[in-house]
């Protein structure tokens, strides 16, 4: 494969992901993209990386690149990422891939018409204790999933208040549920209609243009249900709280071990598998990055390429547009 350059745009979350970009030998240089440039400085320094721009077209008019990160706010990944796509270049674009179904679809038919791809970064698949639990739903050790609940749990508050997140987060399901969402499709199977409650628990409609807090009843295609709560606000320690009801077992996810049970006995087995991606290296958000640039190299397509990005944003919008209309809302094809 010849050494591709790469373009990260966003040094919060993209500061995170370049030492996966910089420890790969197929990666020829980085180029580091940031509006603040105070941020971009500093990053700059401490990478070592002299390469930078303040402009985010200006990556795009680059010939000597050939992959975009687009670690931006939520509301820019769909105008970012498909102008990448329509320049040529492969894209991984943090999670949640869109604001809504609209935005989906349109980086959908940019990647059709590019040939182009885009990954999204749902790194919760790349977690050893998540990929040791799909393989023993797959080898069918824990019997049909007939429920589930697959809850995202986080304080974030001082981020809501004093950044993007207030003004211009959808809903807190597409901000930061969609890593449970995308699990439970993972693992469970496609998501059939979503019922939906939302609420503010502690952020007022001037600090935040969404509830932080959402419940939804999802049930899927294969006949089971689960729950899924996505609080933003939680005074406790933040937990991907998965829980598989299997008619053979029961997994359980905790820290800093899981819990498995198995048929009718109630000893707990202990889940070691960690809870953080095999390859810690490379840094907990860069651990998806060799990858994409695996998927290039062989021309396969990668693990949560934009079809499994948008199905996600599609439950996501369901429960949204449930929590709007108190109905229940049937999950769209993307
Ligand atoms: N995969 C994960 O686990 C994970 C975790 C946290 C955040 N995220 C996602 O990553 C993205 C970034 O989140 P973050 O926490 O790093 O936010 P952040 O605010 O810390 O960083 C975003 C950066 O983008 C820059 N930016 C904003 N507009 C820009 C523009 N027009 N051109 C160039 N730069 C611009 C900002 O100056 C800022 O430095 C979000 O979509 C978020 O949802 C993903």
């Amino acid at each position: 494969m010849e050494r591709i350059g790469v373009g990260i745009i966003g040094m919060g979350v993209g500061r995170r992901q370049a030492p996966g970009f910089l420890a790969d030998d197929r990666v020829s240089h980085v180029v580091l993209c940031d509006n603040d440039p105070e941020r971009l400085k500093a990053t700059a320094d401490e990478l070592e990386i002299s390469d930078t721009t303040a402009d985010w077209r200006d990556l795009m008019a680059r010939d000597d690149l050939g992959l975009i990160s687009v670690a931006s706010p939520d509301h820019l990944h769909c105008e970012m990422s498909v102008a990448a796509l329509d320049m040529g270049k492969h894209v991984l674009c943090e999670k949640p891939m869109a604001m809504d179904l609209v935005e989906a679809r349109q980086m959908i038919a940019a990647v059709e018409r590019s040939g182009k791809k885009l990954m999204v970064n749902n790194i919760l698949r790349f977690f050893e204790r998540f990929q040791y639990v799909k393989q023993l739903v797959e080898s069918g050790e824990l019997g049909e999933i007939y429920a589930a609940e697959g809850d995202y749990i986080h304080n974030t508050l001082h981020l809501i208040r004093n950044g993007w997140r207030g003004p211009h987060r959808h809903s807190v399901a597409t901000g930061g549920g969609v890593h449970l969402i995308d699990l439970l499709r993972w693992i469970v199977g496609e998501v059939d209609e979503a019922f939906c409650y939302a609420t503010r628990g502690i952020l007022s409609k001037e600090e935040a243009k969404s509830p932080d807090c959402m419940v939804a009843v999802l049930r899927f295609k294969n006949g089971a249900v689960a729950k899924s709560m996505t609080n933003m606000a939680a005074q406790r320690p933040a937990i991907h709280n998965l829980i598989l009801y299997g008619t053979k077992g029961v997994f359980i996810n905790r820290k800093p071990d899981g819990i498995l049970y198995r048929g009718e006995s109630s000893e707990a087995e202990l889940v070691t598998a960690k809870y953080a991606p095999a390859d810690t290296g490379k840094g907990l958000k860069g651990a998806a990055v060799g990858h994409l640039l695996d998927s290039i190299e062989h021309d396969n397509q990668p693990l949560v390429d934009v079809y499994e990005g948008a199905r996600s944003i599609a439950v996501c919008d369901a429960m949204y547009r449930s929590s709007v209309s108190g109905q229940p809302v049937p999950v769209e094809e993307p």
